[in-house]
């Protein structure tokens, strides 16, 4: 299947990245210089303007575009088009001074002083003001410009503020959702402790010096945060939009690791999705840990619309940010951006095209670096990669990743665990628990989308909810008639334990806790020191459980495996249910990586998920697939170690690069790839 364009003006694969040319304007040499470095290193877009408020409007209402038109014209006359954000992540000292209301306050109410980025107040009318008034003119003056594909509304949304203007709209917004204090009191439990609310203005954002005992309240505050800049954001969007709706628009996110804010519920209004992508290539841990960690990011990205995204950043080579920036060994930043095209992604952009000269990001790598010459290893790499990306281009761009199997990643429930204080405060992994599901799926080529649990289940064959302690509204429901109609569902320990306001289901065996769909009840759980372990007998083996077991009682459900040690020896750990026409599997304690893929190498084969092929990729690989219009198969194979692998073919494929045919097997080097495709037609539901 194919996508529409993700950027209809120019529906290519995007290769380029952040230009920051304000911080050059004294040097017009080097302004002229880039243009020819960038048209060596097969740019073709780049993105304007992220932090130029300052170079456009150095006064109030003093706007001045010279400089951005000049650079704009120039880079369409040399075939660049441009990404055009609107300013709004940092602001200008002149605002600050004027408007002080624009700061942000932090959780104990200290102001900040003016300084970094992305630390606006998203609720101060002033800066929504100034922020309005900045992007329609910007609008006005660009959005029917030839050369701007696409609006990057401000950059990389995070983070809190805390002062008064916010405590007043978090206290509205309650009001909206609760209604009466009663009603508050209730969904908060804060009868609790005696912090029973009686008047709305009592009500204060979590506090390390304040409130950190009501949960509901930490949760409810997290919604809030993204609610109001979700709201500051589509301000932004209505001000580009009303000059030319045509133009799409995106915001950078920052993966499944940004979790401060629920990227499910701000991406609404959003035409695009796209993101920061910074993989901690050649860390300790190993680079095929590193890609699958990226690779969950990449299918969120993507599941978050069911459509191909951008890869709005990443670096050319080193960061300057990491506790150790290594560079990138020969090979991996191709390799790196091949795996968010294998993922969905229709580009490979980088932050920066230039390198600054000063100030806190001069170490961060740069397309240009500071010689300001193509004679570098990291030149030559981008310009490798831009080559690749233009020769895939029409076989890739816009094509489609059908996926039958869904990992739920919910954001809210990771505040929820992240704030209780339960069975174990020194940690439950949440995100282990998430990529040890996706292990199996990433290395055997099977497509699968991370989605929260907003998402419709029902194209799905497989869903898997590891550790979903929160069940939001309305969940159970559909998790229920996803079973009864026929599908897999795998949940992990600690799973449907509280309500979407962090009440604890009452009863012992409910269908609010979908007793009815797992076949058991829980009477208690315990919980194991890092160094403690129980094992789980499975078909004969026995496998490693860690941080919780679950003491349960089954009611309809069979049982697969059983502890092994302590006083619940022999009791289930692992359960079967057979529920209308489908399947509901529980994993009752945190099991290793290797009875995942026991356990999936023995239940997927059973269902109806396409692989990539027919084939199992050797250790340190991995396989992804996209279909193009005529329903052929795009084969990435991608090799993360740093020797060659033989891979064994299961028939003829074409190489999409090379151009020619590849049967029996190939060799992928190392650090490196192929991209294949089928030759003929496959159906494909
Ligand atoms: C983020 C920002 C960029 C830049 C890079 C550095 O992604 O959006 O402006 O600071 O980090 O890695
Ligand atoms: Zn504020």
């Amino acid at each position: 299947m194919q996508h529409t364009p993700i950027t209809p003006k120019f529906p290519h694969m995007l290769h380029g990245g952040d230009y920051n040319p304000e911080q050059w304007k004294a040097y017009p040499d080097i302004l002229k210089q880039d243009i020819i470095l960038m048209k060596k290193a097969e740019i073709n877009c780049v993105s304007l303007g992220i932090f130029s408020w300052a170079e456009i409007e150095p006064e109030e209402n003093q706007f001045s575009f010279d400089f951005l038109d000049k650079i704009i014209n120039t880079l369409y006359e040399n075939q660049i088009h441009t990404v055009l954000a609107t300013p709004s992540g940092a602001r200008p000292h002149w605002l600050a001074e004027k408007y002080p209301e624009v700061l942000r306050t932090d959780e104990t109410g200290r102001k900040a002083l003016f300084g970094q980025r992305e630390n606006h107040c998203y609720t101060s009318p002033a800066y929504r003001e100034r922020v309005r008034m900045i992007d329609t003119k910007l609008a006005e003056r660009y959005a029917s410009h030839p050369a701007v594909i696409l609006w990057h509304i401000s950059n990389e949304f995070c983070g809190e503020c805390h002062c008064e203007l916010c405590q007043n709209a978090f206290r509205q917004w309650l009001k909206e959702k609760y209604h009466t204090l009663d009603n508050l009191n209730h969904a908060w439990w804060s009868h609790f402790w005696s912090h029973t609310y009686t008047d709305w203005n009592q009500i204060h954002s979590p506090s390390p010096i304040g409130e950190t005992s009501v949960h509901g309240l930490s949760v409810d505050w997290k919604r809030f945060v993204t609610y109001q800049s979700t709201d500051f954001m589509n301000a932004e969007i209505d001000a580009v939009k009303s000059v030319n709706p045509q133009i799409p628009v995106t915001t950078n996110f920052m993966g499944m690791y940004a979790y401060g804010l629920d990227y499910t519920a701000m991406s609404r209004k959003l035409d695009v999705i796209s993101w920061d992508c910074y993989p901690e290539w050649h860390a300790f841990w190993g680079n095929h840990n590193v890609a699958l960690v990226e690779s969950l990011s990449h299918d969120m990205s993507r599941a978050l619309k069911q459509r191909s995204f951008l890869l709005m950043e990443c670096t050319p080579n080193t960061t300057n940010w990491r506790s150790i920036s290594k560079l990138k060994k020969p090979g991996m930043h191709e390799l790196s951006v091949v795996n968010a095209v294998a993922h969905g992604a229709d580009s490979g952009m980088y932050f920066q095209i230039r390198q600054s000269r000063g100030s806190c990001e001069k170490f961060h790598s740069a397309v240009i670096s500071h010689t300001g010459t193509e004679h570098t290893r990291t030149f030559r790499e981008v310009s490798e990669t831009g080559k690749l990306l233009r020769k895939i281009d029409s076989a890739v761009y816009g094509s489609s990743t059908p996926a039958k199997t869904a990992i739920i990643f919910d954001t809210e429930n990771k505040w929820a665990l992240d704030v209780i204080q339960g069975p174990r405060n020194i940690g439950l992994d949440y995100f282990g628990a998430i990529q040890k599901c996706y292990r199996y799926f990433w290395k055997n080529g099977i497509n699968t989308d991370i989605v929260d649990e907003t998402a419709d289940f029902s194209k799905y064959e497989l869903v898997i909810a590891p550790m979903l302690y929160m069940f939001r509204s309305g969940i159970q429901e559909k998790l229920r008639k996803f079973v009864e109609n026929g599908g897999t569902l795998v949940t992990t320990v600690f799973s449907g334990i509280v309500n979407e306001t962090d009440l604890c289901f009452l009863g012992e065996a409910t269908e609010e806790k979908l007793s009815d769909v797992m076949g058991f009840w829980i009477e208690e759980t315990d919980a194991l020191y890092d160094d403690e372990h129980n094992l789980l007998n499975y078909q004969d083996l026995n496998y490693e459980l860690s941080e919780l077991c679950e003491l349960l009682h089954p009611t309809t459900c069979k049982v697969l495996g059983t502890y092994q040690k302590d006083f619940y020896q022999g009791m289930p750990a692992l359960t079967l249910n057979a529920f209308g026409r489908g399947l509901a599997y529980h994993i009752a304690a945190s099991a290793e990586e290797r009875f995942f893929d026991d356990f999936f190498s023995e239940l997927v084969p059973q269902l109806n998920l396409e692989r990539a092929m027919e084939t199992n990729v050797p250790e340190g690989c991995s396989v992804t697939w996209r279909e193009d219009a005529q329903g052929r198969k795009i084969i990435f194979l991608q090799n993360y170690a740093e020797e060659s692998k033989e891979i064994l073919l299961d028939k003829t494929y074409q190489d999409i690069v090379t151009d020619e045919l590849c049967k029996d097997s190939l060799t992928v080097g190392g650090f490196s790839f192929r991209i294949l495709r089928t030759l003929e037609e496959t159906a494909h539901e």
